[in-house]
C-alpha cells in the first residue's frame, strides 16, 4: 500500500513538472518590472534569470533602422522634449520614424512615465526603477538579436526571441516596410523555420496575413506567427469559432489580452472563463496572454496575488506560456 501511495506522488510530481516545463515564459519588454523596459540591461537581466523568451516591440527610424521601443512616439521614455523640442508633429507627439538612428541615440532612456496635469513627468509604476537614474539608450533590434545569440554562445544557454512589429500599417502609410525589415534582420541571424526560437507577433490582422500569404514565402521562410489580440471590435470576427479556425490556417498562436481570457470585472470564485483558450486549444493554436504584473494595480480584483493569478491562467485556465514584466517570479511560480 504505502509503495502504491509513494508511485502516485512520484508520478503526480513528475507530471506537474513536465507541465510546468512545457510553459513558456516570455520576459515582456525583458525584466521591465526591475529595469526600465526594452533596454539591453533589462533584457540581459531578463535573460540571466532563465526567461524562455525575450520580447523585442520593434519600430523604424527615418533611416530604415530598427531600434527597440514599445511605441512609435519618443516621448513616454526618452528625454526627446528636451533634446529635442522643436521636432514634434502637430499632435504633439515625438516620432521615431522622424528621427535618424545617430539622433535616438543622443538620447536618454527612462522608466515609463506619464505626463500630469502640472506638465511634470510621473512613473507609470511608482515602485519600479526610479525616473532618470543610471544611464540607459535606446538600442537596434540587430544589437538586441547578438546580445540574446551572443548569451547562448558564452552561457550554452538556448533563449529565443520575440518580436512584434508595432504599428506595421502606420509605418507602410509612411513608406516604410517594417514587417519586411523584420523578417530580413530573422534571416540574417539564422532565424527561418518554425524550429527556430522566435516567434513573429502583431496586432494587426491583415499584417500577420500579408506575413504569412506574401512576405514569408518571398523571403522562403517559414517561422512562428502569432496573432495579438485585445479587448475592442477590432478582434470581434476573429475570436469566433469560424474566425479562429480561419486564423489557425496561418497562425501558429494567439496572444489575447487577460481579460479577454476571464473579463476583469469577474469575482473571485464566478471566475467566467470564456471560450477562446479552447477554442484556440482545438484548433491547434498555442495561447500566450499578456500582461502579468505584480503590482495590484495592475493584477484583476478576482487574484488575491500575482502567484493567484498565475494558478488561475496555468492551471484553471491553462495557457501555454504567458507575457510577464516579472520573468523570476512567474518561472519560481512554475518550479523552474
Ligand atoms: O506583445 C504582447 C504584449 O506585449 C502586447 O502588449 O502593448 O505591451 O506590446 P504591448
Ligand atoms: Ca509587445
Amino acid at each position: 500500500m504505502k509503495q502504491l501511495i509513494l508511485g502516485l506522488i512520484i508520478m503526480i510530481s513528475t507530471t506537474a513538472t513536465a507541465i510546468s516545463q512545457d510553459k513558456v515564459v516570455i520576459a515582456h519588454r525583458g525584466a521591465s518590472g526591475y529595469l526600465p523596459e526594452h533596454t539591453i540591461a533589462a533584457k540581459a537581466m531578463a535573460y540571466a534569470m532563465g526567461a524562455d523568451y525575450i520580447e523585442q516591440d520593434v519600430v523604424m527610424t527615418k533611416d530604415d533602422q530598427l531600434v527597440v521601443l514599445h511605441d512609435h512616439y519618443l516621448d513616454r521614455v526618452t528625454d526627446v522634449q528636451e533634446k529635442f523640442p522643436d521636432r514634434k508633429r502637430e499632435d504633439g507627439r515625438y516620432y521615431v520614424i522622424d528621427f535618424t538612428l545617430d539622433e535616438i541615440r543622443t538620447l536618454d532612456v527612462s522608466e515609463r512615465y506619464r505626463i500630469n496635469d502640472d506638465g511634470k513627468k510621473v512613473p507609470v509604476f511608482p515602485d519600479r526603477f526610479p525616473l532618470n537614474k543610471s544611464r540607459f539608450k535606446v538600442h537596434t533590434f540587430e544589437e538586441e538579436i547578438e546580445l540574446v545569440q551572443g548569451l547562448n554562445k558564452s552561457t550554452g544557454g538556448d533563449i529565443g526571441i520575440y518580436p512584434e512589429a508595432k504599428s506595421p500599417a502606420f509605418h507602410l502609410q509612411e513608406g516604410k516596410d517594417l514587417s519586411k525589415a523584420i523578417l530580413l534582420a530573422l534571416k540574417e541571424y539564422g532565424y527561418r523555420d518554425k524550429n527556430s526560437k522566435v516567434y513573429y507577433q502583431t496586432f494587426e490582422i491583415e499584417e500577420l496575413k500579408r506575413v504569412h500569404d506574401d512576405l514569408l514565402p518571398a523571403l522562403a521562410m517559414n517561422i512562428k506567427l502569432v496573432q495579438l489580440m485585445g479587448e475592442d471590435d477590432y478582434y470581434d470576427d476573429i475570436i469566433t469559432r469560424e474566425g479562429l479556425k480561419a486564423l489557425s490556417e496561418y497562425a501558429d498562436g494567439i496572444g489575447p489580452s487577460i481579460g479577454m481570457i476571464i473579463p476583469n470585472d469577474a469575482q473571485a470564485g464566478a471566475l467566467e472563463i470564456t471560450n477562446l483558450v479552447s477554442d484556440a486549444h482545438a484548433l491547434g493554436m498555442e495561447v500566450h496572454p499578456y500582461t502579468f504584473r505584480q503590482e495590484r494595480m495592475a493584477t484583476p480584483q478576482y487574484a488575491k496575488s500575482y502567484e493567484d493569478l498565475l494558478d488561475i491562467f496555468f492551471n484553471q485556465v491553462g495557457v501555454d506560456g504567458v507575457f510577464s514584466d516579472f520573468p523570476d517570479r512567474t518561472l519560481k511560480f512554475l518550479g523552474r
